[in-house]
């Protein structure tokens, strides 16, 4: 049985090819009949155990743009709140026949757990601070989209480094791409395995505007801070907010992406996340293609 747990263990061909899948996809979805019935007959649980707008509702609607039956669990109102494992729980999912599990959990390491111990396909929805695979694959299908390629292209990550699985996933995807990645925060923000990483690494927010193609501004995950870390959002939105003038008096055009949800006037004004330079809502729209490539191929392995 095959998954996909993270981005770290994928070669530049997978991920070439779920890219290249995803565009067929996206052919699809924007026809009047958006379905086609390359699922038919597969049951997928989205299994959410940690908070979700965009990815969940992606994911249903990739399965359905598939014709999967889908079913939704949230830990929230489930029996967990009764002691239930999560090994338990997925158990007692599957015994009802179900073939894929899609998961969010904000334990890093919990789908690869799982993925050990259960027979069906396991996708990371993102797991706490590690992995978010699909995010990172739908910020790369929508720079191609904007840009033509990634290789070669000079991608900053800008924000909650240290707690963000976008950042990690998405280092991982570019530069198995040949693209140049630079991340940028407050130190307190930048994890210390960073220089393992081979990234460019820059506490200078305008430095990094000034030196990229793409921004990729992520929001401070205040709901994963141990402990109250410098800067409080009042000081980071003062040393590392983005405006749109900021965007307009740079010499060369600049690509704004943000995997969401935004905090509109702490890393992002409002002005920036509207402006032509933005990208954010063609990241959710790729989102579904992408999400229908990942489900289609597992499917057939
Ligand atoms: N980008 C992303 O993962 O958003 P959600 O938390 O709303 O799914």
């Amino acid at each position: 049985v095959r998954h996909l747990l993270g981005i770290k263990n994928l070669t530049e061909n997978d991920i070439q090819l779920i890219l290249g899948t995803a565009r067929e996809f996206k052919d699809v979805i924007n026809r009047p009949i958006k379905k086609v019935p390359s699922l038919r007959d597969i049951t997928i649980a989205n299994v959410f155990f940690e908070n979700s707008t965009r990815t969940r509702l992606s994911f249903e609607l990739a399965e359905k743009r598939l014709s999967a039956d889908v079913v939704n669990f949230s830990a929230s109102g489930s029996s967990v709140k009764k002691g239930e494992t999560l090994l338990d729980t997925v158990n007692n999912i599957l015994a009802m026949k179900v073939d894929m599990i899609v998961m969010r959990h904000s334990s890093p390491g919990a789908p690869h757990y799982l993925s050990d111990r259960i027979k069906a396909n396991v996708v990371n929805a993102g797991d706490g601070t590690h992995e978010h695979p699909t995010q990172a694959l739908l910020d790369s299908f929508s720079i191609q989209d904007k840009l033509g390629d990634v290789a070669g292209k000079r991608v900053a990550i800008i924000g909650d480094i240290l707690h963000s699985r976008v950042a990690l996933s998405n280092i991982f995807c570019l530069q198995k791409q040949g693209a140049e990645v630079m991340v940028c925060g407050p130190t307190t923000l930048i994890p210390k395995y960073i220089n393992e990483l081979g990234v460019k690494v820059s506490h200078d927010v305008r430095e990094a505007l000034n030196w990229c193609d793409v921004a990729n501004v992520l929001r401070i995950q205040l709901e994963r801070q141990q402990i109250k870390y410098f800067p409080s959002l009042r000081e980071y939105s003062l040393y590392y907010g983005i405006s749109k003038k900021m965007l307009d008096e740079l010499d060369r055009p600049i690509v704004l992406m943000h995997p969401g949800p935004i905090n509109r006037g702490v890393e992002l004004t409002s002005d920036a996340a509207d402006s032509h330079h933005s990208i954010i809502l063609d990241q959710v729209e790729n989102g579904v293609a992408v999400r229908m490539a990942v489900l289609y191929l597992l499917a057939q392995m």
